[in-house]
C-alpha cells in the first residue's frame, strides 16, 4: 500500500514508522523540520495519574494501555536509532496544599504501586519541597522520555524501517479522485496514495477543517538551572497548578493552558506565573536562574477525546486531537493507526473522529 502520512509530529513519525515496518510504502511529509512542534516544546511525561483523572473510562484505559507499551517502545527505538531517549521511570509525585486535596488525591490512585504519602515522606522523595503541603501521592512507576531526543530516534528509526521523510514541504491540499482521497499536492510534487494519513497536530485543521475539528491549546514553559550544589530530585513533581520536570541537572516547568489561536508569543505573565507557582512549592527555586523560555501548541478537540481513525472522506485517516498526552498515547497511536490503516482493528467510537460529522 502507498501511504502518505502529513506531519511529521511524535504521532506522524510513530505511526509512519510502524507502517514502514509493516512492509508499507510510506511518505511522510513535514512542512518544517521532525519532531519540532508541540513533541519538541512537551516536557516528556507519561503522566496516566495527574492527566487523566477526570478523563472518559476509554481515555484511561488507552493511556493506560499506551503505558504499557512504552517500556517496549523505547527499547525498539533505541536499538534501531543507535540513540538514547532518557526514558527514565523515575516516578510522579503529586502534591496536596490542604487535607481536602488530599482526600481527592486518595480517588486519583488510578496506577498500580500508587500510594497516598505525608508531607514528610513526600520531601524525601521531592527535598526540594519545603513550601506548605499536606501530602502527595507517589506514583514510583510513572515515567518520563527526553521529547526532543524521542524526536531525532524516532526519526532515524522511520528512516531505517524504509519510510521516506520529505521535510520542509508543505501540503497544499489532498486531491481527490470520485470523493476518495487519492494523492497528496505539495509545492514540489504529487503523492499518490492509496490511504492518506492527517498527523499535523493543532495543524491538522488547516489542512483538512471539514474533517479535523483540531484547535490549538497554547502552552508555555521554563527552564531553571541550579546554583552549584543543588539539583532536581528524580521524580515529576506536580501541584500548585505547575509540573516540574528534570531535564538533566535543570527542571522543566510548566504549563500555561491558553486559547489564543496560533499565537506562540512568549509572555513576562506566563513566565512569572509559571515561576512563582515553583516557587511557592520549592522556595529554593528564588536561586535558581532561568535558562529557556518556550511555547507549543496542543491539538484540542472538542470534547477533549482524541481523534484517531477514518474520516468522512475515504482514504483519508486522521490522528490529532491528543491535548496533552502526545508523548504518552504515541504507542498506542501507532499501533491503533497502523493497524485500522491496514483493515486489522476497529475504530474506537469513543474517539472516531466521524463522531462529529454534521
Ligand atoms: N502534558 C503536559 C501539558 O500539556 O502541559
Amino acid at each position: 500500500m502507498k501511504i502518505v502520512v502529513i506531519g511529521a509530529g511524535v504521532a506522524g513519525l510513530a505511526i509512519g514508522w510502524r507502517l514502514a515496518e509493516a512492509g508499507q510504502d510510506v511518505v511522510l511529509l513535514e512542512r518544517g523540520q521532525p519532531g519540532r512542534g508541540a513533541t519538541w516544546a512537551s516536557a516528556g511525561m507519561l503522566a496516566v495519574t495527574a492527566e487523566l483523572q477526570n478523563s472518559h473510562a476509554a481515555e484511561i484505559e488507552f493511556a493506560n494501555y499506551s503505558n504499557t507499551l512504552w517500556p517496549e517502545f523505547a527499547k525498539q527505538i533505541e536499538v534501531l536509532s543507535g540513540q538514547n531517549i532518557g526514558y527514565v521511570p523515575h516516578g510522579a509525585l503529586i502534591l496536596a496544599e490542604d487535607a481536602p486535596a488530599l482526600a481527592a488525591l486518595e480517588r486519583q490512585a488510578i496506577q498500580p504501586g500508587s500510594t497516598l504519602v505525608r508531607a514528610d515522606q513526600a520531601r524525601q522523595i521531592a527535598p526540594l519541597v519545603t513550601g506548605d503541603i499536606a501530602g502527595g501521592l507517589w506514583s514510583p512507576h510513572e515515567a518520563r522520555v527526553d521529547n526532543r531526543r524521542l524526536a531525532l530516534a524516532l526519526t532515524a528509526a522511520f528512516s531505517k524501517a524504509g519510510g521516506r521523510l520529505l521535510a520542509n514541504e508543505a501540503v497544499v491540499r489532498i486531491e481527490r479522485d470520485d470523493g476518495r482521497a487519492a494523492a497528496v499536492r505539495t509545492p514540489f510534487g504529487l503523492y499518490p496514495a492509496d490511504a492518506v494519513l492527517l498527523a499535523a497536530g493543532a495543524w491538522s485543521g488547516q489542512v483538512e477543517p471539514a474533517v479535523a475539528p483540531v484547535t490549538p491549546v497554547k502552552g508555555q514553559m521554563i527552564l531553571l538551572t541550579p546554583p552549584p550544589g543543588q539539583s532536581p530530585s528524580a521524580a515529576v513533581i506536580w501541584g500548585n497548578g505547575i509540573y516540574a520536570v528534570p531535564r538533566g541537572n535543570a527542571l522543566a516547568i510548566g504549563a500555561t493552558v491558553e486559547d489564543v489561536g496560533f499565537d506562540t508569543a512568549l509572555t513576562d505573565e506566563g513566565r512569572d506565573r509559571l515561576r512563582q507557582a515553583a516557587e511557592k512549592l520549592m522556595p529554593a527555586l528564588r536561586g535558581w536562574t532561568l535558562a529557556d523560555h518556550w511555547a507549543g501548541l496542543r491539538p484540542g478537540s472538542p470534547d477533549g477525546l482524541p481523534l484517531l481513525g477514518p474520516t468522512a472522506i475515504e482514504g483519508l485517516w486522521l490522528a490529532s486531537g491528543q491535548y496533552r498526552n502526545g508523548i504518552l498515547f504515541a504507542p498506542a497511536v501507532a499501533e491503533t493507526m497502523r493497524d485500522q490503516i491496514l483493515g486489522r482493528a476497529p475504530v474506537n467510537p469513543a474517539f472516531d473522529p466521524r463522531r462529529f460529522a454534521a
